[in-house]
């Protein structure tokens, strides 16, 4: 047996899939053969939910009843809303779209069934129920008043007026519905790899994005659009920007937002996302931090070759908006839990344990002591 180490999995070639291919030759990322940008152009949020959902791009009467199906099931249960009130309010709330997403899992009456039917039914739920006990953390930590979900209102519209009690213009929700096309599904990333490796011991879709969510959680993973803006909050003005990155630099420090596992000459979806950083940006009248932006890229191109992935815009996007930093991840598992699901639904239908090896480095074989011997 070989003991190759192949630490990271880099470059190995683990499963096949048919939702998602990212192709760094030519920057493109296609979900279910169609390119990220061609979606973000022509299609709303709900549409590329169903796309990668149900694998196909629904036609008008489709959207219309995934819409009510989402509609009809964005109330948590009152169970669910008491635990959130009764939530530390420092907690992160990475940890409370843990720990909700673990807490439908009690509540949901088919949480023991694997069938391709009741995954695609949980799938839904969660995906429509997370946004709103998010946002119920996200006020009740405020100490206002927990909206309950619209219907008639868009993803997007209605997880604004959860949190915010307004719906933005029509231009920040398009910006804020590009962000979560752009979120929505990358093969396999960490997360994802987590949810098919929680699957593959047959075990069900809650506990599945329960373990996702911790993954995404991590500064290397998601976590980067929130170490983004800490970044920027931290250089202040854009004068400081190019000192403050030399130094980083010269410190041999990592950027966040920055480098990518497949991506070694820019991310594709940055430069959509950037268009529309550039315009929130503009209509928020504060280009502060697309300066501090331009200075750091530049340098980071210019400096390391380093080019930046789609956590870069999205984190000072999330912040012109009006949301918390803290909540930048949150809203990547928001989007995410489409792409987490339709894997966790493909692992179901060719499923094979994960299990793979490792090269023992630890004490050789040795005997036991009795207590009082040892
Ligand atoms: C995403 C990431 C983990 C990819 O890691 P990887 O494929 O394992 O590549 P490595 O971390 O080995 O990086 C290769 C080299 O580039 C450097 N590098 C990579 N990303 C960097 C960054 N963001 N800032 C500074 N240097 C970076 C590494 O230090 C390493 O240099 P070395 O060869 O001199 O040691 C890495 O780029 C990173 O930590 N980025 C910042 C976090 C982030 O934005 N994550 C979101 C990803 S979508």
């Amino acid at each position: 047996m070989s003991t190759d180490i192949k630490k990271g999995l880099l470059g190995i070639v683990v499963d096949e899939t048919a939702i998602s291919q990212v192709m760094p030759d030519i920057n493109s990322l296609t979900y279910r053969g169609y390119a990220v940008q061609d979606l973000c152009q022509k299609c709303d949020f709900e549409e590329v939910a169903y796309l990668i959902l149900k694998k196909e791009l629904p036609n008008k009467l489709q959207l219309k009843k995934f819409k009510k199906e989402l509609e009809d099931n964005r109330g948590i249960s009152t169970n669910l809303r008491e635990i959130i009130k009764h939530m530390p309010k420092k907690a992160h709330p990475m940890d409370v779209a843990r720990t909700v997403v673990s807490v439908m899992g009690l509540e949901d009456k088919e949480t023991n069934n694997n069938s391709p039917e009741s995954n695609m039914r949980k799938a839904i739920r969660i995906f429509s129920k997370t946004p709103t006990a998010l946002a119920a953390f996200f006020r009740v930590r405020k100490n206002k008043k927990v909206l309950r979900p619209k219907k008639r209102l868009s993803f997007s519209e209605n997880f604004f007026y959860m949190c915010f009690g307004k719906i933005p213009s029509i231009e920040i929700i398009k910006a804020f519905d590009v962000s979560l096309i752009l979120y929505a599904e990358h093969s396999f990333n960490v997360s994802t790899f987590t949810a098919r490796t929680i699957t593959s011991s047959l075990s069900d879709i809650h506990s599945a994005i329960t373990g996702a969510v911790g993954s995404l959680k991590g500064p290397l993973h998601g976590g980067a659009n929130e170490e983004v803006m800490h970044m920027m909050k931290k250089i202040k003005k854009p004068e400081d920007a190019l000192k403050w990155i030399n130094g980083a630099l010269d410190n041999k420090g990592v950027v966040m937002g920055f480098g990518h596992r497949v991506y070694k000459k820019g991310d594709s979806r940055v430069p959509i996302m950037e268009k529309y950083f550039k315009k929130v940006s503009e209509i928020k009248k504060d280009n502060k931090l697309h300066k501090i932006y331009d200075t750091i890229k530049n340098v980071m191109i210019k400096r390391k070759n380093i080019h930046p992935n789609v956590d870069y815009p999205t984190g000072p996007t999330y912040h012109l908006m009006g949301f918390d930093t803290d909540f930048f991840t949150p809203i990547f598992v928001l989007s995410r839990i489409t792409g987490w699901s339709a894997h966790i639904m493909e692992q179901h239908t060719a499923n094979k344990l994960i299990r793979p090896l490792s090269k023992y480095s630890g004490k050789k074989h040795r005997k036991v002591m009795l207590l009082n011997q040892r």
